[in-house]
């Protein structure tokens, strides 16, 4: 089978190239390297190219012929989206649309979506499960929304099936495959905390400590990339043998605040690195955590690496190598 990835040179796309080379999957790759990396691309087809630029995956398109396609390229940065959300709407949602029309034009049967939890923006309860109001709260969950409503409108009169996956909070990463995620300006909880243990950047900000949770401090699911990314397989899987259309949460259904996780991160890396506390960020929810039961009774998916402290440790790992190999992050 033959799938083509687009955004496959970053974090999520390259681990899941890499895990359907091992399946022995034929792959290509499809990406403007402008948060990807060279080096993630291994020894994959690559075709550079914007989704933005509806000729270019086109050409790649007609050039591989694949069966399926998995669509992580995005900008997924929630703050960023309040403050500049046209470029969000229009890599997001005419990026996807663009490709959605190519997929179309070429045949593709299969589509495989990266969508998120902040689709659901605040929910009403926790864990949250796939029939939960989607009501986001930033334009980042917003463009992926629009583009589940794409899919789901397109897919009722066309012969394309897609399966959409709602991320949680994606870590960890795994140093055999020498793959994870490599950003100079990180954003993200984890990759921040272990950044501030490498002394990296000064300290560690809480963005605020008022939140309805136990501890005041914002809750998330956090899932190991190796279990989410067997995930895009399975789910592939199902939408082939039912010949269907789904819609899947991906979390373990477990949550840990902020401060747990600095506390974990502390514990793992034996550096009491300093920890601020500051305002809460922009487009922050207090809690998200998944009900993953859909996936676990439709799929064959199983979590295997459902702990924070080997997410952590993993992550640290990586962060140490690219540490030892900053070279990494400029190309
Ligand atoms: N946080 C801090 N300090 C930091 C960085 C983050 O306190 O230096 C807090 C954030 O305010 C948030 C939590 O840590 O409460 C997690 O933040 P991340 O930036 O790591 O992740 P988000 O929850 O904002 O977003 C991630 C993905 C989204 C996805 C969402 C789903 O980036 O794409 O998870 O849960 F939608």
């Amino acid at each position: 089978m033959k799938i083509l990835l687009t955004g496959g040179a970053g974090y999520i796309g390259s681990y899941v190239a890499y895990l359907l080379n091992k399946l022995g999957y034929e792959v290509a790759i499809f990406d403007n390297l402008e948060n990807g990396h060279k080096w993630a691309l291994k020894n994959n087809k690559f075709y550079f190219g914007d989704i933005r630029n509806f000729s270019q995956i086109l050409e790649a398109l007609s050039d591989f012929r694949p069966d399926a396609i998995m669509h992580f390229a995005a900008y997924i940065k929630v703050e960023e989206s309040t403050k500049s959300p046209y470029k969000y709407y229009e890599n997001n949602v005419i990026g996807s649309l663009n490709l959605i029309k190519a997929a179309l034009m070429s045949n593709v049967r299969y589509f495989i979506f990266s969508s998120t939890a902040a689709v659901y923006g605040i929910p009403k309860q926790v864990p949250i499960s796939e029939d939960s109001m989607c009501n986001p709260i930033n334009p980042y969950g917003e463009s992926k929304l629009m583009v589940e409503k794409i899919l789901k409108d397109i897919a009722r009169s066309n012969f394309l099936k897609f399966g959409i996956l709602r991320y949680f909070n994606v870590a960890g990463a795994d140093i055999e495959a020498k793959l994870g995620q490599a950003n100079k300006n990180p954003t993200h909880l984890i990759t921040r905390v272990l950044r501030a243990a490498l002394g990296k950047i000064p300290y560690i900000e809480i963005f605020g400590t008022d939140y309805p949770t136990e501890d005041g401090t914002c809750v998330r699911d956090y899932i190991h990339i190796k279990d989410l990314a067997f995930a895009h397989i399975e789910v592939l899987n199902y939408i082939k043998k039912e010949d269907k259309s789904e819609i899947f949460n991906v979390g373990y259904g477990k949550g840990y605040s902020v401060k747990e996780i600095i506390k974990v991160a502390k514990k793992i890396t034996k550096v009491d690195f300093p920890v601020k506390i500051g305002k809460r960020r922009p487009g922050d929810p207090p809690k998200l955590i998944a009900d993953p039961k859909k996936l676990l009774s439709l799929t064959n998916w199983e979590p295997k690496h459902n702990n924070i402290e080997t997410i952590i440790k993993d992550a640290w790992e990586w962060e140490c190598y690219l540490n030892k190999n900053p070279i990494l992050l400029e190309y």
